[in-house]
């Protein structure tokens, strides 16, 4: 598996997985605009047959914020979200992140599952954020990303990884 810096020839796909995904996936515009912008990580995964996740971010300030992150059906539970997470939080340290934050359904237990993975913690609710069904979000944080202490995480993580498959980026 590869991990590349998401373009505009990869949108089509990254958008049948956003679209299979949540129920509110993002129009080919935004994603566009996104992927164009200053302060932004996008990246996909690609097998070597097509793209089979993907996930990206934008720096506010000291904060790094993912907006989004999924992976195709069939490749999930395989490692692929969490060689996202790497690259992205690699990439974040990088621009000049201290800390991570992100939004995610209440309901949305894996997701939470592989946050707190990479030492994410519930901060606080915001009420009725997500449509159609007004779900909460819970706001998670990861503070101290540029420190040694979060270097030792990744690397655990990276670790625990190798069996799984051998990561090429
Ligand atoms: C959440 C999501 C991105 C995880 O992708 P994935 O590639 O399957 O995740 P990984 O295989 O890297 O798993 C990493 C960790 O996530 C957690 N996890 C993933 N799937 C899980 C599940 N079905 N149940 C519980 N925990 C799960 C586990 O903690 C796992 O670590 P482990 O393998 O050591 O147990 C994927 O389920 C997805 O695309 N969901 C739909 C989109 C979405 O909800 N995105 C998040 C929006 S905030």
């Amino acid at each position: 598996m590869k991990l590349l810096p998401a373009t505009r020839k990869h949108i089509q796909e990254i958008m049948e997985i956003d679209q299979a995904a949540f129920p509110e996936p993002w129009s080919k515009k935004l994603w566009l605009k996104e992927i164009d912008r200053m302060h932004r990580s996008y990246y996909v995964a690609s097998d070597g047959e097509g793209v089979i996740g993907y996930g990206g971010g934008l720096l506010a300030g000291d904060d790094f914020h993912i907006t989004t992150i999924a992976v195709e059906e069939s490749n999930l539970k395989k490692g692929v979200a969490t060689q996202i997470m790497i690259k992205l939080l690699e990439e974040a340290i990088i621009l000049g992140a201290t800390d991570l934050t992100l939004e995610v359904r209440v309901g949305n237990l894996p997701a939470q599952a592989l946050y707190r993975k990479f030492g994410m913690a519930p901060a606080g609710i915001r009420r009725s954020y997500y449509q159609p069904d007004n779900e909460d979000a819970l706001i998670m944080w990861a503070n101290d990303i540029h420190e040694n202490s979060y270097k030792v995480l990744l690397d655990s993580i990276k670790r625990e990884l190798i069996p799984k498959e051998t990561i090429t980026s």
